[in-house]
């Protein structure tokens, strides 16, 4: 989604904030925009539609200079992709903007400053910011004041830079609803949506919070709260390692990612758990106690965080012995829901910035949940500063779209999570063992499931003409099978559903034709029969079906079905081993079909509006 890079330094900044936005591109954004100040006040703005590497021509053919710069990746809301819809928005060419957000009082603003006399020059809510704060101007006062004076008139979200050409040396800043982070650095300081946009200059950040308005020179950074008085915020020194240029030889990140997920679970794993079992306080302070209490487990999430958090719902009431609900953030938010007695409301997200879920998370806080945990891959984010407990997957920066190692460190720590609530809940000896045996051979069963990518790759020339694919599971399997469908459609565009396969003979049978590739996962469980039971129903009516099977389970190809032997693993491990074959799939389609695989159409990574 939108991407933010700011700068005030001595030195030129256009290489700074553009190898900032270039970081930033995993995001998924439409257009790309930079404005720079001279220290004489002079404003250079440069914007393009299309990829950064278009505005980074046209900055390099022409004099771009500017000590202080901002810049920004939009991700169309309001407006069509077009230049004159891209960030920055100047008003009078004096206030520049960049924002992140939607201010959704934008119509009533742009009449009152129209009325004014203000011309508006693109559709964009963000072009109102601009207005607003060079009225506040007129005003007299500093840009700091004129900026407090404007919040205050905007409703929705925002993560905005303002920059006043006839006060070069500063930027102000402000926050609500979307991030913002203060890079800090030596004589010159820096401001993005994202730490991943500034590691190159800085490794020390202040994370700005809700309400929050900055004011940052090359010396100095002030903060401001939400009732403009000033505060001290943390400096946090960053340790996460992402060289965004480095593919690590991988023809797209989501394939090296992919191939990673045996060292990230490693790392998930790494001091939490022995051959004993957990180790203690891995849930950080006070978990302990807050688990002792736990009479239910509400899980809030999208998108394949929410895949995670369905398969958790079976670990947790199989193992746990805990009553478990899970639900889409976007539905939890805006519907009335009932609190069970001592519950435990759990957030899963990747960016940790996801705006569904941060505001169910603060819905939830409103409505007395016991506690709070997020499961959780960027320290620092939103997300994991406004939960009572945090519990990070260590996945490393995941810059493809398509969430792939993320997805199977959140499964992971979902497990360490039932072994937690479970010690309280009457988890039995046997199942702990079990589980902690399985996460002992996690790495090792994930290395050995990437090799069967041969079988994969060659499976996907039969798949790549198809326009739409059914895939079934059952049990724990069925919210796998869900996240194989959503891969295929992300980064193919092949229509995908997914059924718990029992399901079948209610409806979805009638779409079965030579043409509807079925897939199906079949670890060896005690559904098998069950599930073998379905492949006949589809094996009846002239289905294909490609089967990812144990080898255990005694599936054989024929004219009708194509099967893939996965490594036989222990069951609570199951669904994290059969994730990756899927994966596989849709990455080797998307190759076929010459998608965009790490930046598919129309989505962002960080999904920070509603
Ligand atoms: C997954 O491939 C998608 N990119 C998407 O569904 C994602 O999982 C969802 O937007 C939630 O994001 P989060 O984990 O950062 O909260």
């Amino acid at each position: 989604m939108c991407g933010i890079v700011g700068a005030v330094a001595e030195r030129n900044v256009v290489e700074i904030l553009l190898e900032g936005l270039k970081r930033l591109e995993y995001r998924g954004y439409d257009s790309a925009g930079v404005a720079l100040l001279q220290p004489s006040g002079e404003l250079t703005r440069i914007r393009r539609t299309g990829k950064v590497q278009e505005l980074a021509d046209a900055v390099a053919s022409g004099e771009a200079l500017g000590s202080t710069g901002i810049a920004h990746t939009r991700w169309a809301t309001h407006g069509g992709v077009t230049e004159k819809n891209a960030h920055p928005h100047c008003s009078s060419d004096r206030i520049s903007v960049v924002h992140n957000g939607i201010i959704e009082n934008y119509l009533a603003l742009r009449e009152a400053l129209t009325a004014q006399g203000y011309t508006f020059t693109s559709d964009t809510d963000t072009e109102t910011i601009a207005h607003t704060v060079h009225a506040e101007m007129q005003k007299g006062g500093t840009l700091l004041q004129a900026v407090q004076n404007s919040v205050k008139q905007f409703h929705g979200a925002y993560g905005t830079v303002i920059m006043d050409s006839e006060d070069p040396e500063r930027v102000v800043v402000a926050r609500s609803g979307s991030p913002l982070v203060i890079g800090l650095g030596l004589g010159e300081n820096f401001i993005a949506s994202d730490q991943m946009a500034l590691l190159p200059v800085t490794r020390r950040f202040i994370f700005l919070e809700e309400g929050d308005v900055a004011e940052i020179t090359r010396r100095e950074v002030h903060v401001y709260d939400v009732n403009g008085e000033p505060v001290e915020r943390e400096v946090i020194e960053s340790n996460i390692e992402h060289d965004a240029g480095d593919k690590g030889g991988y023809r797209h990140y989501m394939l090296k990612e992919i191939h990673e997920q045996p060292t990230v679970v490693r790392n998930a794993l790494q001091h939490r758990v022995d051959e004993s079992g957990l180790l203690p306080d891995i849930f950080g302070p006070g978990a302990e106690e807050i688990f002792s209490k736990v009479k239910h487990v509400q899980i809030i999430a999208c998108g394949t965080s929410y895949h995670a958090g369905m398969t958790a719902r079976y670990w947790l009431e199989q193992y746990a012995n805990v009553s478990c609900s899970i639900e889409i953030a976007s539905e939890f938010r805006y519907r009335k829901s009932v609190v069970h007695e001592n519950s435990l409301l759990v957030t899963i997200s990747q960016s940790g910035e996801t705006a569904d879920t941060l505001a169910a998370l603060r819905l939830a806080k409103e409505l007395g949940y016991m506690s709070s945990l997020t499961i959780c891959n960027v320290p620092g984010s939103s997300l994991v500063r406004e939960s009572d407990l945090s519990f990070m997957t260590r996945a490393g920066a995941e810059i493809g779209v398509a969430s792939t190692k993320a997805f199977t460190t959140q499964l992971t720590a979902f497990l360490m999570l039932t072994l937690a609530i479970g010690k309280h809940s009457g988890i039995t000896e046997q199942d702990q063992q079990s589980i902690v045996s399985a996460l002992h051979s996690l790495p090792a069963k994930l290395e050995e499931t990437l090799t069967i990518t041969k079988g994969i790759e060659d499976l996907a020339e039969e798949f790549a003409d198809k326009n739409h694919s059914l895939f079934l599971g059952r049990g724990d399997q069925y919210p796998i099978a869900m996240e194989g469908a959503l891969k295929l459609k992300e980064i193919s565009y092949i229509h995908a559903e997914a059924y718990a396969s029992g399901e079948l003979k209610h409806g979805p049978l009638a779409l079965i034709d030579e043409e509807m590739p079925v897939i199906v996962v079949a670890p060896n469980n005690e559904l098998l029969e069950k599930l073998k039971s379905n492949v006949e129903e589809v094996r009846a009516r002239g289905g294909i079906m490609y089967v990812f099977a144990d080898k255990n389970a005694k599936f054989s190809s024929d004219e009708t079905m194509r099967v893939i032997n996965v490594p036989h693993c222990e069951a609570p491990i199951a669904p994290i081993v059969y994730t990756l074959p899927l994966q596989l799939l849709s990455y080797y389609v998307a190759l076929i079909k010459g998608t965009d695989v790490d930046q598919p159409r129309n989505l962002a990574k960080s999904v920070t509006v509603e």
